[in-house]
């Protein structure tokens, strides 16, 4: 067997909040956050707005694009950090609001890379025989968890969900047909005091917030993502040259862009959100994946790369063909 993406969705807020918009209440600039991160604009929850709803609208248009019914659905896979609830899980609550009493529905905690690291679980159940259509959602509410004081983080990161649906089809994975090709993931607890929050229900019994060591982090990204993007050309044979689509993470425009020279992928096939969006940590590579194909600028057979970073620190790879 082998799991093949069938559609993609995504979803964000209604309001935005500019650079702009940020300097009336911590001392920052436009300047300074397009300088250093690209970032112009950001979409943050409503009050009452969840991290499920913005998953349960992500999924529905990824159903939708798939063109499969949420019953045929049997297993549910959601990256985040930032749940509605230290439990359940928010899978669970997508679950149930999409009307599914039968599978299975859980989490995936690898902040960033988070959506990286659910494709692979879903594709190793699918493969496995386990599931047969997974529903896999990247979904967060970070400026719930963000310091509005503090201008070292609360100008990188956004709300969103994207979701996809996957399939269990017959076949080995293979470059000749569509589907999952190859998964990297790799952590290293050693940095998890580099980007963290600092609360939690065993520790200190809060939400918290989240703090980071920023130059670390960056210091960091582009030997992380480009080593895992070797490995999964390795295990291929294929080249940066083969790729149509590199889908990274979108944290910060100049680790984007780091990477992709490092690696000799020409900027026409950088998909780049982070702009518009800031960083919205385990949902940026589904929303910026749904971008490209709802401007229908992908292909069926399209060669692409995921790419992430994040907290742990955590990293991963996905090569596929759409
Ligand atoms: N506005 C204005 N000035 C600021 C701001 C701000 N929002 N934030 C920090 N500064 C100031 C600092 O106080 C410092 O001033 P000082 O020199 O007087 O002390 C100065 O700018 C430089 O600060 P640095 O932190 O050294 O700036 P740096 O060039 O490292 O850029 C940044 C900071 C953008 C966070 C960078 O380190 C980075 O991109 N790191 C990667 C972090 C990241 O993307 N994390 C996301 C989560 S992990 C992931 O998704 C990959």
């Amino acid at each position: 067997l082998r799991s093949v993406f069938l559609g993609c969705g995504s979803y964000l807020p209604e309001k935005q909040i500019t650079n702009q918009q940020l300097t009336e209440f911590v001392d920052t600039s436009d300047e300074w956050i397009v300088q250093r991160t690209g970032i112009k604009n950001r979409y943050v929850a409503a009050e009452g707005e969840f991290t499920s709803h913005l998953a349960v609208k992500a999924a529905q248009a990824a159903l939708e694009s798939a063109g499969v019914d949420a019953q045929d659905i049997d297993m549910i896979v959601l990256a985040t950090s930032t749940p509605d609830n230290t439990f359940p899980a928010t899978a669970v609550a997508v679950q149930n609001a999409l009307g599914i009493n039968h599978g299975f529905a859980f989490d995936v905690q690898a902040v960033c890379s988070g959506f990286v690291y659910a494709v692979t679980t879903a594709d190793a159940y699918l493969r496995g025989g386990l599931a047969k259509r997974a529903l896999v959602i990247g979904a967060e509410t970070f400026s719930r968890i963000l310091d509005w004081e503090d201008r070292t983080t609360c100008v990188l990161f956004g709300d969103g969900a994207g979701a996809v649906v996957m399939e269990a089809q017959e076949g080995e994975p293979s470059l000749d047909q569509s589907g999952v090709l190859t998964c990297h993931l790799r952590s290293d607890g050693r940095h998890k005091d580099k980007l963290y929050v600092d609360g939690g229900p065993s520790t200190t019994q809060t939400t918290g917030y989240l703090r980071m060591q920023g130059r670390e982090v960056f210091k960091h990204a582009v030997g992380m993502v480009t080593d895992v993007i070797e490995d999964a050309f390795d295990a291929t044979g294929t080249t940066a040259d083969d790729l149509d689509w590199f889908v990274p993470h979108q944290a910060n425009q100049r680790i984007i862009d780091a990477s992709a020279k490092k690696l000799g992928i020409a900027p026409e096939k950088v998909v780049k959100t982070v702009a518009e969006h800031g960083n919205t940590s385990a949902a940026s590579i589904p929303l910026a994946l749904d971008s490209i194909v709802k401007a229908g600028k992908v292909k069926k057979g399209d060669l692409m790369m995921l790419e992430a970073m994040g907290g742990g620190f955590t990293w991963g790879s996905v090569l596929l063909k759409w």
